[in-house]
């Protein structure tokens, strides 16, 4: 990949766009690949859950989640149209009814109440200007039952990285814990590792809170 200034790495990082965009996007999935993995470890998706990704990328793990929830539904959804097309072209011989990729926003995600049992969201946590209104509709589209899992770099790992100056709001392990707990969500469990496909320098965090 050329590399891009800082602020544009950071743009591209919040909304992958263009053909840039999709340089980021396989870049990501490389180097995110074991947050990635271990986020999908904790979620310990069961046949027929229905879940939903908020923040696919290119959309080239998702089989894997599909694999594991068997006839559930698994919808992937993205706010840029080039991620979007992307993970439809890299899934397209497995989309049907129960296998979607939808355009759309959080915090106004075209999804209906009550539909989930998981949602995953890894990398995003980052770019909710307001989180509280990004998590009422993660709550929203969640079953009574559901649960959140969260995935992210912690704020002490990428804090130094100079795109992480710009739009980026981070947090440490307590922060985020402390902020869904605040949200009235449930913690139920938690892991931090250094990222070996990092050479160890950026920590791989995730979180299960349930509603
Ligand atoms: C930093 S990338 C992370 C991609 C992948 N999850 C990973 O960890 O490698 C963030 C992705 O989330 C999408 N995204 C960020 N904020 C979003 C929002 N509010 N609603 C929908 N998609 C969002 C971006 O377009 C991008 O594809």
């Amino acid at each position: 990949m050329n590399t891009p200034s800082p602020q544009e790495l950071a743009r591209q990082l919040r909304k992958p766009e263009g053909p840039q965009g999709h340089e980021v996007a396989k870049w990501m999935e490389m180097g995110n690949a074991f947050l990635t993995e271990l986020s999908y470890k904790h979620a310990q998706f069961q046949p027929d859950e229905n879940i939903l990704e908020i923040g696919i990328g290119n959309g080239n793990f998702l089989p894997s989640i599909k694999a594991q929830i068997g006839s559930g539904k698994l919808v992937g959804l993205d706010y840029s149209e080039f991620m979007v097309e992307a993970a439809k072209q890299n899934n397209a011989d497995h989309l049907s009814q129960g296998f979607q990729i939808v355009h759309g926003a959080l915090p106004h995600m075209p999804l209906e109440n009550n539909s989930f049992d998981k949602v995953i969201s890894i990398n995003t946590l980052y770019f909710w200007d307001e989180p509280s209104t990004y998590l009422e509709d993660i709550k929203r589209v969640l079953t009574p039952t559901g649960k959140l899992i969260l995935g992210f770099r912690t704020k002490e790992s990428v804090e130094g990285l100079p795109f992480s100056q710009y739009g980026f709001t981070l947090y440490s392990l307590e922060e985020a814990k402390a902020f869904l707990t605040q949200e009235e969500l449930t913690i139920e469990h938690c892991e931090c590792q250094l990222d070996p496909k990092t050479e160890n320098k950026l920590t791989a965090a995730v979180i299960v809170a349930s509603v």
